[in-house]
């Protein structure tokens, strides 16, 4: 634990955000946002399309600096000069793209980056696979997750076993607030409820969740909160259960809460 985990007080929100900026040139793409996440807690971020969405998550998990404001983690003031500070502190951001290579397989991409390697009469360093395959397949059931086979290439599975994969591999190092990007967008019914399943789990072992999301319907059934942006400004951000779908809809398109 570092100096700063140990000091900071545990009341505190895992996560917050006071008046946050960017701005791409003469454009505030994020404009004076305050947001907080709870540990174990589901707070959807919606908006419009160039409401700001992505450069407030990039500002988060330590892509893009900020021109201004402040993140605190569990109360303590906190930069990130770059996504691995970021991971560091125990953020862990899944974006659109997934960041899996279809060509290598489950515990390969899992482990992509953090290879378990081993020494062959104390000279050459080889792949662990036995370990991989078998910390995959136990990382995988701790979670309720189940792929067809741990020997195909990823591109052979189904896009909601792919995200799946892309969330798992992030898991592995255990991160207190896991951040995503329209992790049900492009998928069925079925595997989009199977996602919102697995987030959902996440949230009850107490990971906070930060998800970025088009669909309304989705939002309604997974999220305690929804924090609504438009041009770079805070709508507002509301309790699931305290305000409605056409309610949403109106702070998205009219930006009055
Ligand atoms: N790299 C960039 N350079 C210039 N403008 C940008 C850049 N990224 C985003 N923008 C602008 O910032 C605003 C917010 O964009 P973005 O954060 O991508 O919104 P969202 O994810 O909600 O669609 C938009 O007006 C967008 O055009
Ligand atoms: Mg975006």
């Amino acid at each position: 634990m570092s100096d700063s985990a140990a000091n900071s007080e545990p009341d505190h929100p895992f996560l917050s955000v006071r008046d946050i900026h960017k701005s791409y040139g003469g454009l505030k793409a994020i404009d004076g946002v305050d947001l907080d996440i709870q540990s174990g807690e589901i707070v959807a971020l919606v908006g419009d399309n160039g409401a700001g969405k992505s450069t407030l998550i990039k500002m988060l998990c330590g892509a893009l600096r900020p021109d201004g404001g402040e993140l605190r983690l569990r109360g303590v003031p906190i930069e990130f000069a770059s996504p691995k500070d970021a991971t560091d502190s125990g953020i862990e951001t899944v974006h659109q793209s997934l960041g899996l290579v279809d060509t290598l397989t489950v515990p390969e991409n899992v482990f992509l980056g953090r290879e378990e390697t081993f020494r062959v009469f104390g000279l050459f360093r080889q792949l662990d696979r036995a370990k991989m395959r078998s910390e995959t397949r136990g990382l995988l059931e701790r979670f309720g997750i189940s792929v067809p086979t741990l020997n195909e290439p990823v591109i052979k599975l189904s896009g909601g076993q792919r995200q799946t994969i892309a969330i798992s591999r992030l898991l592995l190092s255990e991160p207190s607030l896991l951040i995503m990007d329209e992790p049900m967008a492009a998928l069925g019914v079925d595997e989009g409820r199977r996602v919102m399943e697995l987030v959902s789990s996440l949230r009850d072992k107490g990971i906070a969740i930060l998800m970025i999301s088009h669909n309304l319907e989705h939002v309604f059934q997974i999220a305690d909160r929804v924090v609504v942006l438009k041009n770079g400004r805070l709508v507002g951000a509301k309790r699931t259960g305290d305000t409605t779908r056409e309610s949403v809809v109106a702070m998205i398109t009219l930006g009055t809460a």
